[in-house]
């Protein structure tokens, strides 16, 4: 089966390629290191050519609020286009846990509007919903640092290892469209501080991490449990400082 990763050169693109060859499937990636733009199309007729399956994780090069919005509809839009022409049977998307419940942040807004075009876009698909990567503590650390304290909202957080995050988005990739969104999450549950002091004490970063209650969160304000998945959610194995305690497991 020929699955086309779009972003398959990035973090967990590059791990999604792997794990789909490791079981035997023939896995492309695409993004414009490999010539192929969805912002402009470029590439993705031949790249789609043959595929049962589009995986999108890709990401926008920048979170500011219009170049965001921008990256996701247009590359969403065309990749829709370009999936209904190859006849497609099946589109992935990855996406963010609490993206429909946090409508204050630019980014989420902008994945928010992703999924409503995937949703109305008449290709079968499956949305992966999933928590924080711990690769991503560091960018929360230094988003959230006003010279050397970095102030935190007091929520809940429940990060997840892209290694576990690329395994559940490659047997949804596999499986049946779910026409639906499935929750991945990480195995522990943290309060936003104590990860993110964990995260910088492994770096000896010498910041001061506290509780601010007007802190946001890459612009948005949370409440105690807007990034945490609900019930069903699946788990991934990787625990934190199993995590940080092994470099071979943290690619950047
Ligand atoms: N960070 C988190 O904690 C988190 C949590 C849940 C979900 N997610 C989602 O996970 C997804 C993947 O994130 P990531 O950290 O793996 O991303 P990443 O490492 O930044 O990789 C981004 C990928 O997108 C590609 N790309 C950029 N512009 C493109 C374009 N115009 N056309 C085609 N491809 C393009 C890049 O290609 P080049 O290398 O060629 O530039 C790269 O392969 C994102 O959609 C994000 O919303 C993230």
């Amino acid at each position: 089966m020929k699955l086309v990763i779009i972003g398959g050169t990035g973090l967990i693109g590059s791990k999604l390629v792997t794990t789909l060859r490791e079981h035997g499937h023939e896995a492309v990636p695409a993004s414009p290191d490999t010539g192929v733009n969805t912002l402009t199309g470029e590439g993705l007729a031949d790249a789609l050519r043959g595929a049962a399956v589009v995986v999108d994780v890709s990401n926008s090069p920048s979170f500011e609020e219009s170049a965001v919005m921008q990256f996701f509809t247009t590359s969403t839009r065309n990749l829709l286009k370009y999936a209904a022409a190859a006849s497609v049977k099946h589109y992935v998307a990855l996406s963010v846990v609490g993206t429909e419940r946090i409508p204050d942040s630019p980014y989420l807004r902008a994945k928010n509007a992703q999924e409503t075009l995937i949703k109305s876009g008449g290709i079968p698909h499956s949305i992966v919903h999933a928590t924080q990567f711990f690769e991503f503590v560091k960018r929360i650390a230094d988003d959230a640092s006003d010279g050397t304290i970095v102030r935190l909202p007091a929520a809940l957080i429940q990060p997840m290892a892209a290694d576990d995050v690329a395994k559940a988005v490659g047997k949804v990739a596999v499986g049946a469209p779910l026409n639906g969104t499935v929750e991945v999450a990480g195995p522990e549950r943290f309060r936003f501080d104590e990860l993110v002091r964990q995260g910088l004490a492994a770096r000896n970063d010498l910041r001061t991490v506290v509780v601010d209650p007007h802190a946001r969160y890459f612009g948005a304000e949370l409440g105690e449990r807007s990034l945490i998945p609900g019930d069903g959610a699946q788990l991934g194995e990787v625990r934190f400082q199993e995590w940080l305690g092994h470099p071979t497991l943290q690619p950047r």
